[in-house]
Formats: C-alpha cells, structure tokens, sequence
C-alpha cells in the first residue's frame, strides 16, 4: 500500500480536567492539527464537520480529549458543591470550547469518564494479567499528590521532598497495590528503540530514554487502594478486584486505544504520532508501550515530544500565576487574527528539544516579518497588478508563462516542486517550522522576481509597446502560480487567512484533490487564463512594533 494512502492516526495527550486551558494545552493540540491538516491537504480530504465519538470512520482521523479520573476532580467538585461528574463535564466542555477557539479539528474528543473508555480498561487490563504480566505487592513512594504521580527518591531529594511541578512537600505513602512487570520490557523496548529512530522524536529525546531504559526499568503499581475516602472511589475498577482502582496514568494512556478500539475504527491502529510534551515523555516513551507490548498492540509509529513554553523569560507555574491562559490566546486571535496567534506558536514555539519563551515583543517582529509584509504584502501586490492591469482576470495560463520566468532566470516549476518536497520532508520529521518555511520562502522568491523584473514599470511601456503586455502577464501569472502553492502549504498553519486567498483567487481545492495533483504546473489545478484573481481584504494589517500586549478579557 501507498504509505501516503495508509490510515493514519494522530493524538494529543488528554488533558486533566481540573485545570484551566491554557497555553500548554493549546499548543499540544495545535501541533496535532497542524499535522493532521498537512495529512488532510496531502490525501484532499475535508477536515470534520464536527468531532463526534461515532463518526464515519475516516482513513486520516484526530484525536483529542481530557482525563478526567484524578483524585483531584473528587476535591475540587466537592469544594464546588457538585458531583465529580458534572465538575467534569463543566471542564472538558471548557476545553472542547478552547480547542474550538483555536480552530483545532479533531474528529473526536474522548473522554475517560466515557462508557466507550471504561468498559474497554478492564479487558485490556485482564489480558495483561492473562499473560502474567500484573502481580499483587505493596508500594512505598514519595506521592505527588498534585501530579497523581510517585517519584523516585532521587528526584523526591533533588527537590528537597516538595513536588518539582507544585512545590508542595511530597506524602510518603505505602499501600497495597498491582504492579505491572515493565522491568520485563526493558529489553525488547531498548531493541525497539534503537531499531527504530523514528519512535521517539527528537533525537536528543530519544537518546535520554534510551540511556534510562538501559539501565533496567522497576516494575509500577497500577492500581491505588479503594478506601472510604470518596476520592478513592472514582475511576475504573481493576477486574476482579473492586478493593483497587486502576492508576489514573494507566487508565489515561489507554485512551489512544479505547477510541479506535472499534469495529468501524480498528484499522487506524498504530498512530502515526503521538504528540506530547516533553514532562509526560517517560509515560508515553517507556509505559505506554511496554503496556501494548504487554496486551500485544502495535506500537505507535512516532512519539513526538516537544519543549515547555516560558512567558517572557519566566517558568509559568500555578505558583507564578503567569499561565498564559486561553483567553489571552483568544485577546491575541481577536487583536492579531487567529491565524497570526498559530503562525507565531508552530512556528517559534518549543518544537524541538529546546523551550522557547512567549514574548510580545518577538509576536509583533514576527507577525510583521512573515505575515503582514511577508505573505500578506505578496499577494495584495500581485492582486492588485492583475485587477490594475488586466481587469482582475488572469491573462495567461501560469504553464505557458513558465518560461518567461526561467528565461528570467526562475525555473516556478522547479522552484514550487523543491518547496512541497522540502516541506513534505520535513513534515515526516515532525518539523513544523520546517514544513512551513518552504512556503515562506517561495513567497521571498516571489518578492525577488517582482523586484528584478519590475512588472510596474512593464506596465508603463505598455501604451507605447503593446508587445509589453504580454510579458507583464507572464510575470504576474508565475507569481500568481508561486503564490496559490505558497498559500496551500502555508494552509494548515493559517487554514482561515490562506482560505481566503486561494477563494478570492478563485482557486479552492476542490475535495478530492490531492497535494501532488494541485500543485503540479501541468496539472489539472494550475491557474488558468481568465481566472479571477480579486484584489481581496488585506490579510494582515502591519502593525507598530511599540503596540501593547492585548489584555485578556478576565476568567471566569
Ligand atoms: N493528563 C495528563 C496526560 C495524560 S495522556 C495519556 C497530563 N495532562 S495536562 O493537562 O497536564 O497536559 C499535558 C500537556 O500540556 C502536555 O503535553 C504538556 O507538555 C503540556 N503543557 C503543560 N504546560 C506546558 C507549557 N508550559 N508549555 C508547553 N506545554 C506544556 O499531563
């Protein structure tokens, strides 16, 4: 099978419900849809109409959702004077309302507190007892409470027994519980690993697991008590043991697979990528697929980790309060536009091995930079200069103008050919920024063509060499061209503003069409003579590099 044609699978990790959505959230699940809307324009299908646990199964499908089986969710309802479950709901609905504020589309939002999820944890749980891979013990561990997480006594010291994440002390706890056998899977894990270098991105990511599985790994509990303590009460029971209730990390992981554990959806198993950040690496690097290993899945294709987000140089912490909370992101969409908010986060944000910093400052060089004179300045100039000189319709098939440009020394078929392979190319790293630079530089090689055949002066002589007219068209139709292949790569990051150039230039993929078969010069989607390029509203507004950091509207 083609693997462009395969069917693919791609996940956020699910976010818990009882914080606030905010800008680390965001960013996961914009990476994941940027990717996802790569794949989509790549087969020419249509994002969804809406996310929905029974959509039509789809070959390309987009996983988000929340985790919901915290202890934390039992405290903070009862602190509300409602049910964990309806705290619940009041939150993930926050978060679908987030996603959807960020133009996020998956096609399905799942949810652990969701029978679909539930009933589906027991059963792989029992086949990992089937295959003795789950005992009973007793476990003692410095608990963070806050993270739902043990820590080692190395790091519970590093940090002087206090939560590195909340900076409350951690509780030394013993108790009852089911271990899992990882220790088991330290090799065959280690063999994969390193037969795989595409598994656990990027490389200086994967180099640290390795070097920790390498060592050995322990066995972990997979179970919590149930006590009296109605807070130990929520959440899936272990099967056949009502007394424990599955760890809600376990519980958690088991998401990617419960929602595609389906007849209509069982095809897209393995996911391509898993998308997460690098803090909850270890469980998506190490235990999540010696568990597959154990319940005997395939594993993932890609774990694909990125850095943490700091605002304006500082760590953002619940202590510092400094969140960069969704309704500053939404002050941003609203001042900026949207499309100028995920332009600026894929494109500066932490996507490799290295954290990057939100600074306003860094917002508006770039949003001039790449956008308002960039992009947005490219394509005004070459709508104008149709509209002006030819009556806003194209004169020239963008084929036959070719050669005029690699007469004039740019070869466009050449020149947009390298930059869809070098953003493809990129893309199967992962490499968003990669993936959208290509674009961004053809749009300069658009500026350096104008520049150095100077349609306006062309367009001077016209009256007096009629002959001109020709070449003008020519050069405006190759910038045209250039520029709608500019706009489709550059769609997945900017899917509202680049929609509305290849709209008001009348060229919007029709659905089916795929990226190979629109970007081709001689192919059925080039620009064609007579095609009505409008002037259009212009796409982003430069801005002051003084202007003020938009103010949030204040949290509810
Ligand atoms: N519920 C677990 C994940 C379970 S997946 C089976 C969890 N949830 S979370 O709500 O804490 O969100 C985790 C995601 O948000 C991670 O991808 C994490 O890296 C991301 N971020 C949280 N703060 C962040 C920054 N400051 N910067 C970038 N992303 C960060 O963990």
């Amino acid at each position: 099978m083609d693997p462009a044609r395969a069917p693919w699978y791609v996940t956020t990790p699910i976010y818990y419900v009882n914080d606030r959505p905010h800008i680390g959230h965001c960013f996961t699940t914009l990476v994941a849809d940027a990717i996802a809307r790569f794949e989509r324009l790549q087969r020419g299908v249509a994002a969804p109409a809406a996310a929905s646990p029974t959509a039509a199964p789809r070959d390309c499908f987009f996983l988000t959702g929340t985790d919901e089986h915290a202890d934390k969710v039992v405290t903070s309802a009862a602190a509300h004077q409602t049910t964990p479950q309806a705290w619940a709901d009041k939150n993930a609905a926050e978060f679908a309302k987030a996603f959807a504020a960020m133009g996020i589309t998956n096609d399905d939002f799942i949810r652990t507190t969701e029978a679909r999820h539930k009933e589906k944890v027991p059963r792989y749980i029992e086949k990992m007892i089937a295959r003795g891979d789950v005992y009973r013990g007793e476990y003692t561990g410095w608990y963070d409470a806050g993270q739902e997480e043990y820590v080692t006594e190395t790091a519970a010291k590093e940090h002087d027994y206090k939560s590195a994440v909340t900076g409350k002390p951690l509780a030394k706890r013993t108790e009852p519980c089911w271990f899992f056998k990882l220790s088991k899977f330290a090799e065959p894990l280690a063999r994969h690993v390193d037969a795989h270098p595409e598994f656990i991105q990027p490389d200086a990511r994967r180099n640290e697991v390795l070097g920790r599985i390498k060592l050995g790994l322990n066995d972990v509990p997979i179970s919590r008590p149930v006590t009296d303590d109605p807070a130990t009460q929520w959440g899936v029971r272990m099967p056949g043991d009502p007394r424990s209730r599955v760890y809600v990390w376990i519980d958690a992981l088991f998401n990617y697979l419960t929602a595609v554990d389906t007849t209509a959806r069982r095809h897209l198993w393995p996911p391509a990528v898993q998308t997460l950040g690098k803090d909850i690496l270890w469980f998506h690097a190490v235990i999540w697929p010696a568990l597959l290993m154990s319940v005997g899945e395939a594993l993932p294709r890609t774990i694909w980790s990125h850095g943490w987000w700091l605002s304006e140089g500082r760590k953002m912490s619940k202590s510092l309060g400094n969140f960069i909370a969704i309704e500053q992101l939404e002050a941003y969409a609203g001042r900026y536009s949207l499309d100028a908010l995920r332009w600026y986060l894929l494109t500066q944000g932490p996507l490799g091995a290295n954290d990057a910093d939100f600074v306003h400052a860094k917002f508006v060089e770039v949003f001039n930079a790449d956008l308002a004179n960039g992009i947005g300045n490219s394509t005004s100039r070459v709508g104008n200069m149709v509209g002006k000189y030819f009556d806003g319709k194209l004169p020239v098939d963008a084929a036959a103008a070719a050669p005029a440009g690699k007469a004039a020394g740019s070869d466009w078929a050449e020149l947009t050919k390298a930059a869809v392979a070098k953003s493809l190319a990129a893309l199967a790293r992962c490499d968003l920024p990669g993936a959208l630079a290509p674009a961004t530089e053809l749009v300069r090689q658009v500026d350096g063509y104008i520049n150095a055949t100077q349609p306006f002066k062309l367009a001077k002589l016209v009256a007096a060499e009629p002959a001109k007219k020709a070449e003008l068209g020519a050069i405006l139709a190759n910038c045209a061209e250039a520029l709608r292949v500019a706009a489709l790569l550059l769609s997945p990051a900017m899917p509202s503003k680049m929609g509305q150039v290849l709209r008001e230039w009348s060229c919007t993929p029709p659905s089916g069409a795929t990226l190979a078969e629109l970007v081709r010069l001689d192919g059925p989607h080039s620009l064609r003579a007579g095609t009505a390029i409008a002037k259009g509203e212009i796409l982003f507004q430069r801005v002051e590099a003084s202007d003020p950091p938009p103010t949030a509207a204040t949290s509810t």
